[in-house]
């Protein structure tokens, strides 16, 4: 059990975190759809990449649910998300378009339709070209109008938030370049995905999609939540950009992944963590096997 206060306002009855860095970053190993750790309206931004439900052999997580198994699951989270957030909080989905293993199903229309219904309102969708179409093998028939296969190279991140879309909350503090507004605020995003054995995760995104969530859905200082950590990415960057950043994994092998890259994205940073941390808070607590 823990009994030290994180500064992120977690209950002390919670179960122990694989990783603690006061006032920084905390990242639990369970399920979203049952841990008790978020407290109601204590989110200002959620980035996540839930499961696409295509078979992927992820550790503890069964990927190949049918499809209204697969919509009962993701009703669940996201009504649990939806009651961490705060009034004026955000949620950027990142999703597939649409899938075709195991039967075309329009993932992106039905998970925003869900969403709405569970509550949250929607804002805008963003495409993300990430190009991904050099290796194709799935032509379903090969130049014949009888069965072909399309297949768009994008993935989506949907915008949607609680209540009301301007954010009162927080430090009001931007740190987002005129560049960079710009670009991001143009809701078509070129940039390529990460590398599944770089990484060491099945479906892991690449930095740049939680660092430009981040940047220009979220003040300074915001809490910064991701429901499927995975390898950790949206939790690094979030730190990167002083963020507090919480995770929730349910796979232990993925926990201890995201929690050594964190660490390592850290040693950066570590010596202003350290004067930020020490003395103030208390010492960085790296979890169980550290
Ligand atoms: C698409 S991956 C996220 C990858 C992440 N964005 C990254 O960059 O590494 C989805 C993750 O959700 C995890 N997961 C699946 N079901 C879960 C659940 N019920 N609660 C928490 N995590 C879960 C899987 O183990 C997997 O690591």
């Amino acid at each position: 059990m823990q009994e030290e206060g994180t500064g992120l306002g977690f209950s002390a009855k919670a179960p122990a975190p694989v990783l603690n860095i006061p006032n920084h970053l905390t990242l639990w190993q369970g399920d979203v759809l049952s841990l008790e750790v978020i407290p109601s309206d204590s989110i200002d931004l959620i980035v996540t990449s839930p499961p696409y439900n295509v078979d992927i052999q992820y550790g503890a997580h069964r990927d190949n649910l049918s499809y209204a198994e697969y919509l009962e699951f993701s009703r669940t989270w996201l009504e649990r998300c939806f009651s961490f957030l705060r009034e004026d909080g955000r949620l950027c989905l990142n999703i597939p378009l649409d899938k075709n293993k195991g039967g075309q199903q329009s993932v992106g229309a039905d998970l925003t339709a869900l969403a709405k219904q569970v509550g949250y309102q929607y804002h805008a969708t963003i495409i993300w070209n990430e190009g991904n179409i050099s290796r194709r093998t799935a032509w379903g028939s090969w130049k014949s109008a009888a069965a072909p296969y399309v297949i768009a190279p994008v993935e989506l991140i949907v915008v949607l938030y609680k209540k009301k879309w301007k954010k009162t909350s927080g430090s009001q503090k931007s740190d987002i370049t005129r560049e960079e507004f710009m670009a991001w605020t143009n809701g078509l995003w070129t940039f390529s995905g990460e590398s599944k054995k770089r990484i060491g995760h099945p479906a892991p995104f690449p930095l740049e999609l939680p660092m430009r969530c981040i940047k220009l859905f979220s003040f300074v200082g915001d809490t910064v939540l991701d429901p499927f950590a995975g390898s950790g990415t949206t939790l690094i960057a979030a730190i990167m950009l002083n963020r507090k950043a919480i995770g929730i994994e349910i796979d232990s092998t993925y926990c201890a992944l995201a929690k050594q890259r964190i660490l390592a994205n850290l040693h950066l940073s570590q010596a202003q963590l350290t004067l930020e941390t020490h003395g103030k808070e208390g010492e960085i607590n790296t979890g169980p096997g550290a």
